[in-house]
């Protein structure tokens, strides 16, 4: 299972922090974008993160929580990231955002929301390259794991056996050492505050891949 972590609720340092998540052995950096309309908090523009990961080689998993999808995939594909994934719930135009993100050459992720269910995003999992199953509500850090995304999981997990399909499943909120134990068929996890809240990053990870 690999760690994708999130620098969202890192207060203070912020760079200095960033810096000792890309000497530690995550896989992942994962990019939380929010901008105050499809969620209420906003977080970075294009150039303030360009500047923060500006040291960073760490894979980059890009989470846009945004309405104007169209507008922040351009730009923030400058990152080159691995992912760019967007929400399912942010869209209309679905296979046309999934198309462009594709012709960019980054691998495509769709999130859904704790209210949103698997059946909503069957017509594109044969396209996508990755699943984000939000287990809380998006729009902050430190939120507790909510329950019914195992079964999201699972079943997303079930339905690509069956029709040997080839996007990962990751999952995304409230995630520690114990409720990741519950999300053994994902293929990635996202940690926030579980680790940026410990004064030992190095050690919170090991606490995670030790499962
Ligand atoms: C929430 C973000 C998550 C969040 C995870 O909107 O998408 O990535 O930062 O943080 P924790 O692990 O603290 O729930
Ligand atoms: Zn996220």
């Amino acid at each position: 299972m690999k760690i994708a972590v999130s620098f969202l609720s890192i207060k203070d340092n912020l760079e200095d922090n960033i810096q000792k998540l890309e000497e530690s052995n995550i896989d992942y950096l994962h990019l939380d974008i929010m901008d105050g309309f499809f969620v209420k908090n906003k977080t970075w523009n294009i150039d303030e993160v360009k500047s923060l990961i500006r040291n960073v080689t760490k894979p980059l998993d890009v989470h846009l929580m945004v309405n104007n999808v169209m507008e922040y995939v351009s730009s923030f594909s400058i990152l080159k990231p691995n992912y760019i994934t967007f929400h399912y719930e942010a869209v209309t135009n679905h296979h046309e955002v999934i198309d462009y993100i594709k012709k960019l050459g980054i691998k495509v992720g769709m999130s859904i929301k704790p209210n949103t269910n698997v059946d909503e995003i069957i017509d594109y999992l044969p396209k996508i390259d990755l699943v984000l199953v939000m287990s809380v509500e998006p729009g902050e850090g430190g939120q507790t794991f909510i329950a019914n995304s195992i079964n999201k999981i699972n079943r997303l997990s079930q339905i690509r056996d069956y029709y040997h399909y080839g996007y990962f499943i990751e999952v995304d909120g409230g995630i520690n050492d114990l409720t990741i134990k519950d999300c053994i068929k994902a293929d990635i996890v996202v940690v926030g505050s579980f680790i940026t809240n410990s004064s030992d990053y190095q050690q919170q990870i090991v606490k995670l891949k030790n499962n």
